[in-house]
C-alpha cells in the first residue's frame, strides 16, 4: 500500500482542465489514515514544535491528528469570516479563484516553532497567505507540510523563495 494509490483523482473538478486529487478515499482507509500521519509524526517528533497551523478544511484532516500525536496544540487558519473572536488576515489566489484566510491573533505566542500543515500545496498561494500570517504573530515557521505537492504549479518554488521549506508525502506532475 503506498499513499499515492489511495488518493482518486476527479477529472474536470471542480472547473473544467483541473485534475482534483481527492484525499477522502485515503482517509477513510484505516491503514491510510495510519501512514500518513505517522510518516508526519515520524518527520516532526524531534523538532520541537509548539503548534500545528492547520488550513481549512482539509488542512483540519491531517493537521489535528498530527498535533494531538505530537503532544502539541492545533490552531485552524479558517476562510474569511469563520473565526469567532478577533483575527488577522491575507489575501491569496487560488488555481480556481481567489480566496481570504484567517487566523485568531492570540493564536500564536511569539516565539513558538510552528508547523504550517495542508493536505496539498497547488501554487502555494494558500500556504503562502498562512505562513504570512504565522509570520505577523511572531511565530517561527519551521515547514510546511502536506500530503501532495502538485509539482507543475509551483508552490514548491513559490515558497522556497520565500524561505518556506516544503515537505510533501507524495507528488503528482
Ligand atoms: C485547497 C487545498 C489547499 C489549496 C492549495 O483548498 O486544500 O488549501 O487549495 O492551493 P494553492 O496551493 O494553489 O493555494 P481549498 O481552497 O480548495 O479549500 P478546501 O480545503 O476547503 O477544499
Ligand atoms: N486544490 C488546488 N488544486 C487542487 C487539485 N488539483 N486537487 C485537489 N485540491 C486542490
Amino acid at each position: 500500500m503506498t499513499i499515492k494509490s489511495l488518493i482518486r483523482t476527479i477529472p474536470h473538478y471542480p472547473k473544467p482542465g483541473v485534475q482534483f486529487r481527492d484525499i477522502t478515499t485515503l482517509l477513510k482507509d484505516p491503514l491510510g489514515l495510519k501512514v500518513t500521519v505517522d510518516a508526519l509524526v515520524k518527520r516532526y517528533a524531534d523538532q520541537r514544535i509548539d503548534k500545528v497551523v492547520g488550513i481549512e478544511s482539509r488542512g483540519f484532516m491531517v493537521g489535528a491528528p498530527l498535533a494531538y500525536q505530537l503532544g502539541v496544540g492545533f490552531v485552524p487558519v479558517r476562510k474569511q469570516g469563520k473565526l469567532p473572536a478577533e483575527t488577522l488576515g491575507h489575501d491569496y489566489q487560488l488555481e480556481y479563484g481567489s480566496d481570504r484566510v484567517e487566523i485568531h491573533t492570540d493564536a500564536i505566542t511569539p516565539g513558538e516553532r510552528v508547523l504550517l500543515v495542508d493536505d496539498l500545496v497547488a501554487t502555494g498561494g494558500t500556504a503562502l497567505a498562512a505562513a504570512t500570517l504565522i509570520s505577523k504573530l511572531g511565530g517561527t515557521l519551521v515547514e510546511c507540510a502536506c500530503v501532495i505537492d502538485l509539482v507543475s504549479l509551483g508552490g514548491r518554488k513559490r515558497l522556497e523563495t520565500a524561505d518556506i521549506p516544503l515537505f510533501a508525502l507524495c507528488e503528482y506532475e
